[in-house]
C-alpha cells in the first residue's frame, strides 16, 4: 500500500469532542442544543443511520428527539409535525431522513424546514447559501469530505484539479461548489460522462458519489492523487464496501478514505456541527 489512510474516526473523535467542549459552554448560559431527527416507515438501512445520529447527540450532550412514524402517515401530517418543531424553541436542528414514502413528496418536506434548523444542508435555500458564498448550513457528507481534506493540510485547493463524480442534491452538487469555494478547479462527471477515467487520471482529487462499487479503479488515478470515497454499498459477500476499488487504488493514490470508517462517521460529525451552530446562532 502506498496511499495513507485518512481516517475518518479519528477525524470524528477530535472535532465530537470540539462539538461537546462547545456544547458545555453553551449549557451553562442555559442552552442544550437540541436535534429532532423525523422517520418515517421501517426502512433497516434508515433506522440504522437514525440510530446513530441520536446516539452521536447524546454523546456530545445534545438533546435529541426522535420521532417515529408509521408508513402509512401522511404528507400532511408530516407538514405538520415539521410546522411544530419550526416553532418548538428547544429544537436547533430538524432532519427528515430520507428516502421518504413514495406518497410524500421529498422536497415538499424540505422546503417546509426553517433554514435556520435545516442542519442537513438540503433547503434551496442553504443550497443557494452556498452558492453564493452567504452564510447557511452545509450539507453534511461534503462538508465532512472539505474537512478530511484540510485534515492533510489541503484547505486552499488553488491550482488542484477536482473531479466529482456524481451530481446528487445532496452530495455531488454541494461537493463541487464546496471545492469551488475553496479554490479548486472543479469538473463533475456523471451518467452522461464519455470518458470519465480521461477525466479523473487528471484529477488531483477524486471524489466518489454515485453509489455503485467499482466506480474508481487504480488504472483511473493519478498517482499520488488524493481520494474520497463517499459510496455506502455491499458487495457480494455483504461486507460493507464504497465507490472505490479501495485495493487496487490504494496502490496509486498518495491518500484514501476507507469504507467503512471514512466519510460515514464524518457526515454524523458535520451534523453535530450544523446543530451546534444552529444552537450558537441564537445567541447572536
Ligand atoms: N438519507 C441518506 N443520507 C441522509 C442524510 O444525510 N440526511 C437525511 N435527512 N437523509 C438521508
Amino acid at each position: 500500500m502506498t496511499a495513507q489512510l485518512i481516517d475518518g474516526n479519528a477525524l470524528s473523535r477530535q472535532l465530537r469532542a470540539q462539538v461537546a467542549q462547545r456544547t458545555q459552554a453553551l449549557k451553562t448560559r442555559g442552552i442544550t442544543p437540541g436535534l429532532a431527527v423525523g422517520l418515517v416507515g421501517e426502512n433497516p438501512a434508515s433506522q440504522v443511520y437514525v440510530r446513530n445520529k441520536v446516539k452521536a447527540c447524546e454523546d456530545v450532550g445534545f438533546s435529541s428527539v426522535l420521532e417515529k412514524y408509521d408508513a402509512s402517515l401522511t404528507e400532511e401530517q408530516l407538514l405538520a409535525r415539521v410546522a411544530a418543531l419550526n416553532n418548538d424553541p428547544s429544537i436547533h436542528g430538524i432532519l427528515v431522513q430520507l428516502p421518504l414514502p413514495k406518497h410524500i413528496d421529498d422536497h415538499k418536506v424540505i422546503e417546509a424546514i426553517s433554514p435556520l434548523k435545516d442542519v442537513d444542508g438540503f433547503h434551496v435555500a442553504s443550497a443557494g447559501a452556498l452558492m453564493v458564498g452567504e452564510v447557511g448550513f452545509k450539507a453534511c457528507t461534503p462538508y465532512g469530505c472539505m474537512k478530511m481534506l484540510e485534515s492533510i493540510g489541503m484547505q486552499d485547493l488553488r491550482g488542484k484539479h477536482a473531479v466529482v463524480i456524481g451530481r446528487s442534491n445532496i452530495v455531488g452538487k454541494p461537493m463541487a461548489m464546496m471545492l469551488l469555494a475553496a479554490n479548486a478547479t472543479v469538473t463533475v462527471c456523471h451518467s452522461g460522462t464519455a470518458d470519465l477515467a480521461a477525466m479523473t487520471r487528471q484529477a488531483d482529487i477524486v471524489v466518489a458519489a454515485v453509489g455503485k462499487r467499482n466506480v474508481l479503479t487504480a488504472s483511473m488515478v493519478k498517482p499520488g492523487a488524493v481520494v474520497i470515497d463517499v459510496g455506502m454499498n455491499r458487495n457480494d459477500e455483504g461486507k460493507l464496501c464504497g465507490d472505490v476499488d479501495f485495493e487496487g487504488v490504494k496502490e496509486v493514490a498518495g491518500w484514501i478514505t476507507p469504507v467503512p470508517g471514512g466519510v460515514g462517521p464524518m457526515t454524523i460529525t458535520m451534523l453535530l456541527v450544523n446543530t451546534l451552530e444552529a444552537a450558537e446562532r441564537l445567541q447572536v
